[in-house]
C-alpha cells in the first residue's frame, strides 16, 4: 500500500479556481517529432476563471454548470475527468471524487478553458486526496494532459516554449484590462494548426518572441503593449470562423488600443487603456450584437489556487 492510501481524504469539499488565458504573442514554428508545433508564446492568465470543487464519492464523475456548460461532455473525455484519473493512477489512489465545474471560460474559444478545468481538477484532487506530490510533480502531470495545462496551474504572465508547456515567468508590471468578445461556436485547435501548416509550407524551425515584447511587459504601459501583440493563428481563425471579421470590426471606433484573436480563436481580446474605458468598449461591442458574450477581465491573474469557500469572490 502506498503512503497516500493510508491518508484520509480532506473532511470538507475542496474548492479551487483556475484561470483562462490569452496569448499576448503566439508565434508558430515547425512541428517537433511528437507532432506538436514548436511555439514561442507569451501567456497572460485573466480573471475569467473556472471553479472546480472536489467532493469524496464512489468512482470519478464530472458535473458542469455555468455559462458554457451546455457545450461540455461530462464523461471520460472531459479533461477534468482525465486529470483526476491520471492523478489517481499515478498515486495509487482507489478512492473516487465528484468534480463540480462552473464553466465561465468559453469552450473551444482559444482561452484554454478545458485546460483550466484540468488544472483545477488536478489541484483540487491533490488537496482532497493529500497525495503529497510536489508542485513540480503536479506541473509534470499537467503537461501530459495538454500543452496549456501547466500554465493554468502557474498563471501570471509567462513565456511558453516547446509545445507551450515549457514556462518561464515574465517580468511584467501592472494590471491590464481586456474586453473579450466570445462565441458559442468554437474553433478546433488542431484545425487551426492544420490551416496554418497549409499557409506556411516553410515554417521557422525556432520561432521567437520579439525583444520589444519583454520591454513592453516590463513597462506595464498598455500603449506599448498594444504595439507588440501578435498571433500567427489569427489568419487560420479568420478562415475557419466566418463571423470573426464582424467581431473585430465592432471594436473599430472604440477606445480599444489593439484587438487580437486569442490563441486559436474565435475569442477576440481587445486591450483597453484602463478599466473605465474597458467598460465603455464592452458596451459598444455588446450593442453591435456580433458576439454571444462580452466581458471585461483583468490580467495577470493567479494560477490555480485554493478558495476558502465556494462563495469566495475574485479579489
Ligand atoms: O495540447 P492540446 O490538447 O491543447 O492541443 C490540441 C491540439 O492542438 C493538438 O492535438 C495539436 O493538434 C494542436 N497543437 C499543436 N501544437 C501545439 C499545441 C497544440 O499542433 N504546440
Amino acid at each position: 500500500m502506498v503512503d497516500s492510501e493510508i491518508r484520509e481524504d480532506a473532511a470538507e469539499p475542496v474548492h479551487v479556481r483556475a484561470p483562462g488565458k490569452i496569448n499576448l504573442v503566439l508565434r508558430v514554428g515547425a512541428t517537433a517529432p511528437g507532432g506538436y508545433h514548436r511555439l514561442a508564446t507569451v501567456f497572460q492568465a485573466v480573471s475569467l476563471t473556472e471553479d472546480v470543487s472536489a467532493t469524496p464519492a464512489e468512482g470519478i464523475s464530472v458535473h458542469t454548470t455555468g455559462r458554457w456548460a451546455h457545450l461540455v461532455q461530462d464523461d471520460e473525455t472531459n479533461l477534468a475527468h482525465q486529470a483526476a484519473t491520471l492523478l489517481a493512477d499515478t498515486c495509487g489512489i482507489t478512492r473516487g471524487v465528484q468534480l463540480d465545474v462552473v464553466k465561465n471560460v468559453p469552450v473551444a474559444g482559444g482561452m484554454a478553458g478545458g485546460s483550466a478545468d484540468a488544472a483545477g481538477a488536478l489541484l483540487a484532487c491533490d488537496l482532497l486526496w493529500r497525495t503529497g506530490l510536489s508542485r513540480e510533480e503536479l506541473v509534470e502531470l499537467a503537461a501530459g494532459l495538454g500543452a496549456d495545462v501547466p500554465f493554468a496551474l502557474t498563471g501570471g504572465t509567462a513565456l511558453g516554449a516547446g509545445s507551450g508547456g515549457e514556462l518561464t515567468p515574465a517580468l511584467a508590471r501592472g494590471m491590464h484590462y481586456w474586453v473579450l468578445a466570445m462565441s458559442e461556436q468554437g474553433v478546433s485547435t488542431p484545425e487551426a494548426f492544420a490551416a496554418w501548416d497549409r499557409n506556411n509550407p516553410d515554417p521557422p524551425e525556432h520561432p521567437a518572441v520579439p525583444d520589444d515584447v519583454m520591454t513592453a511587459l516590463i513597462s506595464g504601459d498598455p500603449y506599448a503593449l498594444a504595439k507588440v501583440l501578435v498571433n500567427d493563428l489569427s489568419e487560420p481563425a479568420l478562415e475557419l470562423f466566418s463571423g470573426l471579421d464582424a467581431v473585430l470590426e465592432a471594436f473599430t471606433g472604440t477606445a480599444a488600443l489593439a484587438t487580437m484573436v486569442s490563441g486559436s480563436g474565435p475569442t477576440v481580446a481587445a486591450l483597453a487603456p484602463d478599466h473605465p474605458a474597458a467598460l465603455d468598449i464592452a458596451e459598444s461591442v455588446r450593442a453591435a450584437g456580433v458576439a454571444d458574450e462580452v466581458a471585461v477581465v483583468s490580467g495577470p491573474a493567479p494560477g490555480a489556487r485554493l478558495l476558502e469557500s465556494v462563495h469566495e469572490e475574485e479579489v
